[in-house]
């Protein structure tokens, strides 16, 4: 499986970033496909990085950018869904789970089909599973199913014993399936919001407070997809990617609390309270902090069962050892996320 060339889906987000980075230094020849090529300036400049704007919704045009490509990586994915009905929005940009994590993962395996690329790597997300309480988390469940479907591949023969007509059904894809813990890093959102809500209220009343992740450093994630690309061992094969060590939501967000010098009281809320402060937070104009579905995800933790897994060769970074250096510097993301919370957008 030899991969020169290959096309990203959510290559300009917060883990995109981080692996199209890790893949041009190894000097793969990168697409990423993105709605708006504003979106995704700080990869422009990479030498092997191709910034293509396209409507990954549009199956022909999916089609067409695949074409020649040795692999695809499906980055895309939405925690809130507040986009639904903003007709205001372009098709490339607008979606509930089912048209985001089932719909579109289900044209990424078609148009891989209709052009001939095999290898796919897909992202979903520890939890995922199609009998969730949670929307996200089933959609990402249902998606996972059918990365896997596209995985197998059924050979029948019509009156085989005279060698009859062959019909093969699947796409017998080389699928591998990545189940991220919370990820942390330069440029996330998860840390760097707990970040920014400490440095506004000396109080924070904190939903899910007993709520267990093991955050994983998106550098290691970057580098667990790039080392599975051309790895045969990581086919058909489904990752649960964790950090080494599991905290509460309320320890995470002392921490963060420690680490940028605004210790302050965590208040923590009970299941009932937790749930009406999600649903009271739905109503906020603008980019959404909390929604009753993200409630629903946390009632069920977001640990691993097993360690780091070994075919990867190498061990995660603990939180420890990275996150002051990015908590505490005022990054450009992190200046940009403020900006777009206080417009609304
Ligand atoms: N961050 C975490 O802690 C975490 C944990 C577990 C799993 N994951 C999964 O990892 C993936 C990447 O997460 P991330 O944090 O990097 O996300 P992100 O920064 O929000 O980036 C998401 C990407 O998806 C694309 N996208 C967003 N809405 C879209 C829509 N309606 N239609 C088509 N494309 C759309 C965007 O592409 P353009 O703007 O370029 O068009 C963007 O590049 C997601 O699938 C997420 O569920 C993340």
């Amino acid at each position: 499986m030899k991969i020169e060339r290959l096309c990203i889906l959510g290559g300009s987000g917060f883990v995109g970033t981080h692996l199209v980075s890790q893949l041009a230094a190894r000097g793969l020849k990168v697409r990423v496909l993105t709605h708006r090529r504003e979106a995704a300036k700080e990869l422009i400049l990479l030498p092997t990085v191709e910034v293509v704007e396209a409507d990954v919704h549009d199956q022909q045009e999916l089609i067409r950018q695949f074409r020649g490509m040795d692999a695809v990586i499906n980055l895309v994915g939405i925690l809130h869904e507040d986009k639904v009905g903003r007709v205001d929005l372009p098709s490339a940009r607008r979606g509930d789970f089912q048209r985001v994590h089932i719909e579109l993962t289900r044209k990424v395996i078609h148009a891989m089909g209709e052009a001939g690329v095999q290898r796919l790597l897909h992202m979903s997300a520890l939890g995922a599973n199609a009998n969730s309480r949670s929307a996200y988390q089933r959609s990402k469940g249902i998606a996972e199913a059918l990365v896997r479907e596209a995985g197998r591949q059924h050979i029948e023969h019509e009156n085989w014993y005279l060698n009859g007509p062959k019909f093969v059904h699947g796409y017998g894809l080389n699928v591998t399936i990545f189940r991220p813990s919370v990820i942390f890093g330069r440029g996330d959102s998860f840390l760097s919001m707990f970040a920014r809500l400490l440095k506004t209220f000396p109080v924070l009343p904190l939903a899910n407070a007993g709520a267990r992740f093991a955050p994983v450093h998106v550098g290691d994630v970057a580098r667990a997809f790039a080392d599975s690309l051309d790895n045969t061992a990581t086919v058909g094969q489904t990752y649960d990617l964790c950090g080494p060590k599991a905290y509460t939501l309320q320890e995470l967000v002392a921490y963060v609390g420690e680490v940028i010098g605004k210790k302050r009281s965590i208040v923590p809320l009970g299941d009932f309270m937790s749930y009406l402060q999600a649903w009271a937070m739905e109503f906020k104009p603008g980019k959404k902090l909390m929604t009753r579905d993200n409630h629903f995800a946390m009632l069920t933790d977001n640990v691993c069962s097993g360690g780091w897994p070994s075919v990867f060769g190498f061990q995660p970074a603990a939180l420890e050892a990275v996150a002051p250096e990015y908590l505490r510097a005022e990054t450009p993301r992190a200046r940009y996320e403020g900006y777009r919370e206080s417009a609304h957008r």
